[in-house]
């Protein structure tokens, strides 16, 4: 705990600027320094991918933001104007999010793929979303960013739906993406007290 307190402190006078030797450099190489993250089922229109690059982006409006990669089916769909649902499933269901994350839309239809995930109608946006999953937002699209190898898809959370008693914090395991076919869920929940 001190040393968490520490670290908000500014740096002592004549901290060298870049620890020599202790650290290793790197240029164009993201996985290495890929920390874990909650990977979702996103569905953009009627079209699901997996999704770990992810992030909430404003309170008021609540808005949403996923970074799609340019050669997939989505990002056309999402680049047509399509609303979208970020759907946060348990790590029971990895393999269909890994068959989501492996397949592309436009050359099957991945929902006759799934072992366990089943599609529904999305009350406030034009979209589908996972009927197996513990928390879903309804985003209608926003704003559309373009960049090299990825676009921002940000939309306005319309709806947030949840399965009541089955988020907390003690007891949900989402499916951490490790970078490459790594994947872990969180173990253990800590309490961390001032
Ligand atoms: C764990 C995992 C995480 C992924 N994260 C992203 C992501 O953040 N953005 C993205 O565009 N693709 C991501 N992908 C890749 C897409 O899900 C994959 O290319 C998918 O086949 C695209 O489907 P589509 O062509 O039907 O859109 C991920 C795949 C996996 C397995």
């Amino acid at each position: 705990m001190d040393s968490l307190k520490a670290h908000a402190l500014p740096p002592p006078e004549g901290v060298c600027p870049a620890p020599q030797g202790s650290f290793k450099t790197l240029e164009d190489a993201y996985f290495l320094g890929y920390v874990p993250r909650v990977v979702s089922l996103v569905c953009v229109k009627d079209n699901p991918l997996a999704v770990a690059w992810h992030m909430p982006l404003n309170k008021k409006p609540f808005l949403y933001a996923v970074a799609l990669a340019k050669e997939n089916h989505s990002h056309l769909l999402a680049q047509e104007g399509a609303d979208f649902t970020v759907n946060f499933l348990p790590f029971e269901y990895l393999w269909d999010i890994i068959t989501a994350g492996s397949h592309h839309g436009n050359q099957e239809n991945k929902w006759d793929l799934f072992k366990d995930i089943k599609p529904v109608k999305a009350l406030k946006v034009d979209a589908l979303m996972v009927d197996q999953a513990l928390l879903i937002y309804e985003c209608k699209r926003e704003v559309f960013i373009s960049f090299p190898d990825h676009s921002l898809l940000v939309g306005k959370v319309e709806l947030i739906h949840y399965k009541r008693g089955r988020l907390k914090v003690s007891k949900v395991k989402y499916p951490l993406h490790m970078g490459k076919n790594y994947f872990s869920k969180n173990s253990r929940t800590y309490i961390y007290k001032r």
